[in-house]
């Protein structure tokens, strides 16, 4: 057993991200699977190993199945498949495998008040130390991929269905250069496929050695998913991965991002708001309401309603930021794949979303502007590329927004 000495012998159930994977997925993964007759074939995190079941029933029984699993109550392989129950991200077996295939654990390591994986937590400095794409919060699933990776032989195939969200977010940026650098990677989307659960979720195929990226689509019909090409990228380095089409690409050649008109500030946090000396729990003289994204909506910000619990002067806003002096623009970060965005007139204190301040030598005509984030083009301009990756809108998503010179923009003569 590997466990690290301070965890406890047998964390189970939803504390390890155990969540059953609908047959037709692993059967439509399975198809996605290949490895030699003969060949090693290796289910982490198997559970009860639905994965190495199906595989031997579509392929036969000439190879050899591992399963590893940290849970040894979890553990429940047949005869021919052999079970070793260690943590995976430590595991040495001192062999490579042909076929990898399954569906890690997700979740963030971290506090238990937080976030569900917190058993791990002691584990943590140790899988830093084994993984070169651990960053930020990142995500069991992530550091799942990068273990099987480095586990294959050349040549071999990692096949794993996970959360959507490492195409798009900043704390898998490492992971996605790893997968550009290590061999070729075929995406599958698949949107919510697990019952009752709020993932967007995608198959990874993954061949060690070779290049490039392949975006899918699937359909679902009857008891299966239909794939189909989306886009293909040979040269892919781990860029963020997104639905283009020919319109999105007009769209983005024919304006300029937002984030090269302006400099994209987050709001000061909660806790920060609570710490200052002029912050009250309660309305009084000479206070107005720190707000948060229930305030904004779509072209005005409700200056009235009070949904943080706090109120402070609003001169001493800048305290905390020093944007918050200047009447700016406010998007919304909180409100799903959408752009919700409003002119904060009255320079108020905000304990979310994203704010706005223009770069040198930008003019803004504010009605265009504010128009034009809000209009039905740009939410169904996002809803192309970025789908349900992720439940809020990102850094990266509002810096690529496209906007043209007539949706509100001039530069000065000098600087354009
Ligand atoms: C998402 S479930 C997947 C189970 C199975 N593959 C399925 O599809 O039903 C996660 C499983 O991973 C196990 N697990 C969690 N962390 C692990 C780790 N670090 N090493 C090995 N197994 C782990 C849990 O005990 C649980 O059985």
């Amino acid at each position: 057993m590997l466990f690290p000495p301070s965890l406890p012998p047998t964390p189970s159930g939803r504390s390890l991200g155990r969540v059953e994977t609908p047959p037709e997925l692993v059967r439509f993964m399975v198809g996605l699977a290949e490895a030699p007759k003969g060949g090693r074939v290796l289910e982490p995190a198997c559970a009860d190993g639905p994965f190495l079941r199906a595989f031997r029933e579509a392929h036969g029984t000439g190879y050899r199945f591992v399963g590893v699993e940290i849970d040894p109550n979890a553990l429940d392989l047949p005869p021919w498949a052999e079970g070793v129950v260690a943590d995976f991200l430590l595991w040495e077996p001192g062999e490579a495998f042909d076929l990898i295939l399954g569906n890690p654990p997700y979740g963030i390591v971290g506090e238990a008040s937080k976030y569900p994986i917190h058993v791990l937590k002691e584990a943590k400095g140790l899988y830093k130390k084994a993984l070169s794409t651990w960053k930020g919060k990142y995500n069991l699933y992530g550091a799942f991929i990068e273990k099987s990776v480095r586990l294959l032989r050349a040549g071999g195939t990692l096949v794993f269905v996970v959360p959507a969200t490492w195409l798009v977010l900043d704390d898998f940026s490492l992971l996605r250069a790893f997968l550009a650098r290590e061999g070729r990677t075929e995406v599958y989307y698949l949107g919510e496929v697990f019952p009752g659960r709020k993932v967007s979720a995608v198959v990874l195929r993954f061949r060690k050695g070779g290049r490039g990226l392949a975006l899918w689509d699937t359909r679902k019909e009857g008891e299966g998913f239909i794939p189909f090409l989306w886009s293909e990228d040979p040269e892919w380095n781990g860029e963020i991965i997104r639905f283009e089409t020919g319109w999105t690409r007009e769209m983005e050649a024919s304006g300029t991002p937002l984030g090269s008109l302006f400099h994209i500030r987050f709001a000061a946090r909660s806790p920060e708001f609570k710490k200052h000396p002029a912050v009250r729990r309660e309305p009084g003289a000479g206070l107005v309401p720190v707000l948060t994204g229930r305030n904004l909506k779509p072209g005005w910000i409700d200056y009235e309603s009070n949904y943080s619990g706090l109120w402070m002067p609003k001169e001493r806003a800048k305290e905390l930021r020093d944007f918050y002096a200047t009447p700016h623009l406010v998007v919304a970060h909180t409100k799903g794949t959408k752009v919700v965005g409003a002119w904060d007139e009255k320079a108020y204190p905000w304990r979310e979303e994203f704010h706005l301040l223009p770069k040198e030598g930008v003019k803004l005509d504010l009605l265009f502007l504010v128009e034009w984030l809000n209009s039905e083009k740009m939410q169904v301009y996002v809803r192309t590329l970025y789908r349900d990756f992720v439940p809020h809108l990102t850094l990266r998503m509002l810096e690529r927004l496209p906007v043209r010179r007539e949706n509100g923009f001039r530069t000065n003569p000098s600087s354009s």
